[in-house]
């Protein structure tokens, strides 16, 4: 296993033998994830803390079940709900969590850049679960393995990354991933929603689904995010699902074998149809979720193979 990091902060650092590295062995936890008894002692005795200072529902359970599954003591901290949002009080957060020993972080945090802060304060390894507009790996990761899995490669795929993009770091960090993997990205949707500096990303820019769509053979949706929203960026809902939401007008455009995606959560009727999120033939959404805990599980078990053991692990007490 090539993969060597310390933390999983972003998609921007990673090489693509890492990227290899956590896809392969992914794939080998979506069988073991298959199986009736779904057990593991790779992390036992490890702690792992979750905490979560943005709602979310699929990425923290997804990161619960797969420390379980691996057997690491596992704990969900409630963050969302306390004024945590202060640099000075995340430190003092994390070093008052660091002194409890933990051997892994799970971070999510409205602010970019808020996650590497923490890691430079605590000993034990830190993954970013999303912070702010900046990056979301483990969800690029679930994304590249979903796309190898459907296409059986990750290599000169048209992929159109569509929607509120300037608000998104599931489409930063799938530009940086699909970026190196020598995919051809699209990005698609409003000229207001795209983020200013777009034209170093070595991407194409449409802001015509029609155009943007064609002959893809990824269609990646996003959520409109309003609550990043400062302002009024599109002039209503309605208006945003006329020209940009995906129906099967749309989808049509796009290769006959295209599939469909989309993090979730799903905003049906403002930027995908339900029933193209729903068609099986299609969309591979539910398909995402299952990978994003096998994704997880991997680069969880991976870095703990990493780790500088500290003097005194393993002596009895
Ligand atoms: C994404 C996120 O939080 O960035 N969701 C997720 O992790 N499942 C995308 C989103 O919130 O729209």
């Amino acid at each position: 296993m090539a993969f060597s990091a310390r933390h999983l902060l972003g998609i921007e650092q990673l090489s693509v033998p890492d990227i290899q590295s956590i896809l392969d062995l992914a794939d080998q936890y979506v069988d073991f994830n298959r199986k009736s008894h779904k057990h593991s002692d790779a992390l036992a005795g490890l702690t792992q803390i979750n905490m979560f200072f943005e709602n979310s529902t699929r990425t923290q359970a997804s990161f619960e079940i797969a420390g379980k599954r691996l057997g690491a003591d596992v704990m969900n901290m409630a963050m969302a709900a306390s004024s945590l949002s202060k640099g000075e009080t995340l430190i003092d957060t994390a070093l008052t969590l660091n002194a409890m020993n933990p051997d892994l972080l799970v971070v999510r945090h409205p602010h970019s850049g808020a996650v590497d802060l923490l890691a430079q304060k605590v000993k034990c390894a830190v993954l970013n679960a999303g912070d702010g507009r900046h990056e979301h790996p483990t969800q690029a990761l679930l994304d590249a393995l979903t796309i190898r899995r459907a296409k059986g490669r990750l290599h000169r795929l048209n992929v159109a990354i569509c929607g509120d993009i300037a608000h998104s770091r599931v489409a930063r960090s799938n530009i940086f991933l699909l970026g190196k993997m020598e995919s051809r990205i699209r990005l698609v949707g409003p000229k207001t929603l795209m983020p200013s500096g777009i034209d170093q990303f070595g991407v194409e820019v449409y802001d015509d689904m029609a155009k943007g769509l064609k002959d893809v053979d990824v269609v990646m949706m996003l959520r409109l995010q309003k609550e990043r929203m400062d302002g009024a960026f599109i002039p209503s809902e309605r208006e945003y699902y006329h020209r940009w939401g995906l129906n099967a007008e749309k989808l049509a455009l796009a290769k006959e074998d295209a599939i469909v995606m989309h993090p979730g959560p799903m905003n049906r009727g403002v930027e995908i149809d339900g029933e193209i999120a729903d068609d099986i033939r299609r969309s591979v959404i539910q398909e995402q979720v299952e990978m994003g805990v096998a994704v997880r599980m991997a680069a969880m078990d991976l870095l703990m193979r990493n780790r500088e053991v500290p003097s005194g692990r393993g002596v009895m007490v």
